[in-house]
């Protein structure tokens, strides 16, 4: 018996490498879960719910519900909607639908790292694309690179971004979906945080084009991972292989998961505030607690002096990209001569088992990832607080 080639060589996530291991009582900040609870829905959501199949397509009234919080005036249709098990399905299906072994799927770098895993599964080659400094969808960096990789099958853009909590403005995101859309490359843009906004709403590929294919879930802003429930929105032509593939893969989510899905898409009017008052208190502590961590959302003034700006100015959901110590040169980008990969993983490893706390290398993510640190700010909020503290001494001159 041998392994599949696209299975073979796929190892255990550094994420979870992290908490291998760990010393007793380090605090865990690496973890990309949110640490608050959703209102119950226990008993009575699911109550009665039949447990049969059910539509493929999923229930109806929970399509509908996604359709409306995509677009409360009505604007999207069922057929738009596919509801999956956890946007990670989505992206599953979506990548074996369109990524053609031997094709090129462009993903961020650094980026979540279910992406490039999922292409190697379809045979393709994950290729990286630069982000600007400080995380945010550079249009130039992707343009050129798909002006590069002739046989691009796939884009996949991530905005709010894991894990350098990146955005991507509305002149971006239409440039990049016009120059996918010239070449017949299909955009997915995974705006799965994008709830978990602090001042105001970041922009989302829906609001500039027609093109591409959205991802949301309910694992970030309804705080409820375990349901695994997700959903793409996109033109029904163009969902519809990826639906094949996910009814092949699962049939559809669990009828349990969908009730209780429904029941908090019908709250979003209080569960969305309240998530995004969870991420304002934990930006707030990084205010107060460590006011000097050199993160990515860090802006510069003038003569290149670093002014660090309030932390949850423009912020979406729950993660600091912190440069290493003395790691970030004059324009925001890490100085990777002083702390290559090895460098990275090196303080992130001292951090934990000297400091106390577990970060994510920036590496993890990608080679772009050199000279950051992720830290979760998803946990319970103690917890958040205390490893801010351990964090903080580390940083200080
Ligand atoms: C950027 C991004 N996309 C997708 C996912 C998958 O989320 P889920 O399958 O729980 O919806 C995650 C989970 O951490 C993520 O960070």
């Amino acid at each position: 018996m041998r392994t599949a080639t696209r299975v073979a060589g796929q190892g255990l996530s550094p994420i979870r490498r992290m908490a291998l291991d760990a010393p007793p009582g380090v605090v865990d900040l690496g973890l990309g879960e949110p640490g608050w609870r959703p209102p119950d829905v226990g008993q009575a959501a699911v109550e009665g719910t039949s447990l049969d199949y059910g539509p493929n397509t999923s229930d109806p009234a929970l399509v509908a519900a996604i359709a409306r919080s995509a677009s409360p005036a009505g604007g999207v249709a069922a057929e738009e909607v596919m509801v999956t098990a956890g946007s990670q399905a989505a992206l599953y299906a979506l990548f074996q639908a369109y990524a053609e072994p031997g094709s090129v799927v462009l993903v961020p770098d650094p980026g979540f790292v279910a992406y490039p895993t999922l292409a190697r599964m379809c045979g393709a080659t994950p290729v990286g694309y630069p982000l600007a400094a400080g995380g945010d969808l550079d249009p130039d960096a992707l343009v050129a690179a798909l002006g590069e990789q002739r046989h691009t099958s796939l884009v996949v853009l991530n905005h709010p971004a894991n894990p350098t909590g990146g955005l991507a403005s509305a002149e971006a995101l239409a440039r990049v979906a016009d120059a996918c859309a010239e070449r017949g490359v299909l955009l997915v843009s995974d705006e799965v945080y994008a709830e978990l906004w602090v001042e105001r709403r970041p922009a989302s590929l829906r609001d500039v084009s027609a093109e591409g294919v959205v991802l949301g879930s309910m694992s970030k802003a309804f705080a409820a991972p375990g349901l695994r429930i997700g959903w793409a929105l996109g033109d029904p032509e163009v969902l519809a292989p990826a639906r094949l593939v996910h009814n092949a893969m699962t049939t559809a989510p669990s009828r349990l998961s969908q009730a209780a899905a429904l029941t908090l898409l019908e709250a979003a009017e209080d569960v969305l505030p309240a998530s995004r008052a969870q991420v304002r208190e934990r930006w707030g502590a990084v205010d107060r607690l460590a006011p000097h961590l050199p993160t990515s959302g860090q802006r510069f003034v003038g003569d290149g002096h670093q002014k660090p700006m309030s932390r949850t100015a423009g912020r979406a959901g729950f993660y600091l990209w912190l440069a290493l110590p003395g790691d970030l040169d004059g324009d925001g980008r890490a100085r990777h001569d002083e702390h290559g990969g090895s460098g990275t993983e090196a303080f992130a490893l001292r951090l934990r088992d000297e400091g106390g706390v577990t970060t994510i290398p920036g590496t993890a993510f990608g080679p772009g990832g050199a000279g950051f640190l992720r830290v979760s700010l998803g946990g319970p909020v103690p917890q958040v607080e205390e490893g801010l503290r351990r964090l903080a001494p580390w940083w200080e001159a």
